[in-house]
């Protein structure tokens, strides 16, 4: 087999470990793979290379992706995605291997239907891919996350102040669910629980009254002006508030062991599926065994509520 390689969307940790997996699963194999540089932008304008077991030397442990990556919205026009096929034909390369999350995904699909063998692998920090338990990424975001609370924990509660911080996720909470438990932060903020201010407020005033120190609240983007916020809890709860975005950083790192062996299961599983001819599907892991699902359908799937989580939320904070 002649299979393509490329990263999509948001970089995550992890990625550069399945990028290893894959080639060295296909060379064992005795297939060739090519390197596609930058995403779907990167194939279309044919920045494509191919890869030998020296090419992935050195990254195991190294965070964001050595072969780049983009956003191109135009993917969605055909045009486009018939420039991407021809690039492919030239180097016939028959199989597209991709990792990312939905939107590589929904790039994946499309090229499925003119024709190319696709895999999707799930590599978003975000764990906001419902065909599998975990993405690749998530664990060191956590862990980033976490270090990060800890950190603002040890100021906030040397100044008695609340501390808002809001963590990555795009649409998902699990990164401020899991974060904010392994912190155990008083308040939990997340698309499933949404945002009730005024009972936020008054709670945070008990607190305040009942002498904690500090609080912390843990909230996932896009819920709210996170700043805006810190003003509104300040004039209400007698609490010093400060709110903190942890952006970007969240996406950078060495990977965890954890998300290092996911890469490693998944990549190699993705080119095993390539082998047995079955292609148009995203890989992943349930109940931690390796699964396969129809992308559309992965796509279409939605993220269920961690019911668990929650009830341990509820309990313990
Ligand atoms: O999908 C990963 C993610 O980091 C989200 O958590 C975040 O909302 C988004 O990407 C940011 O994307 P960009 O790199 O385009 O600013």
């Amino acid at each position: 087999m002649r299979i393509g390689l490329l990263t999509s969307g948001g970089d995550a940790p992890g990625m550069n470990a399945t990028i290893r997996a894959v080639v060295r699963a296909a060379i064992h194999n005795g297939d060739t793979v090519f390197g596609i540089y930058d995403g779907y932008r990167g194939l279309v304008e044919g920045k494509i290379v191919e890869f030998t077991r020296k090419n992935v030397s050195e990254i195991l442990n190294k965070g964001g992706t050595i072969l780049g990556t983009a956003r191109l919205p135009e993917f969605t026009y055909e045009a486009v995605r018939r420039l991407a096929v021809e690039q492919l034909k030239k180097h016939d390369i028959e199989s597209l291997i991709c990792l990312g999350g939905d939107g590589t995904y929904s790039g994946a699909i499309r090229l499925h239907e003119m024709g190319i063998k696709t895999i999707g692998v799930p590599c978003t920090i975000d764990n906001d891919i419902a065909s599998t338990d975990f993405t690749i990424g998530f664990s060191t975001a956590l862990s980033t996350a976490c270090d990060a609370i800890d950190k603002l924990r040890d100021t906030s509660s040397s100044h008695q102040r609340c501390s808002i911080i809001e963590v990555m996720g795009r649409h998902c909470g699990d990164l401020a669910l899991y974060s904010g438990i392994c912190c155990g932060a008083e308040y939990i903020i997340t698309n499933e629980t949404g945002l009730d201010k005024n009972k936020l407020l008054n709670d945070l005033k008990q607190t305040r009254l009942a002498g904690r120190r500090h609080a912390i609240v843990v909230i996932s983007e896009n819920m709210t002006d996170v700043h805006q916020l810190a003003k509104e809890v300040e004039a209400f709860t007698g609490y010093e508030c400060r709110a903190t975005i942890l952006g970007y950083v969240q996406r950078g790192g060495t990977p965890t062991p954890e998300d290092r062996l996911l890469a490693a299961r998944l990549g190699k599983y993705a080119v095993d599926l390539l082998k047995e001819g079955v292609t148009g599907v995203a890989v992943g892991v349930k109940d931690n065994k390796l699964v396969s699902t129809p992308i559309e359908q992965a796509l279409a799937m939605q993220n269920e509520p961690n019911v668990e989580l929650f009830d341990v939320v509820n309990k313990i904070s």
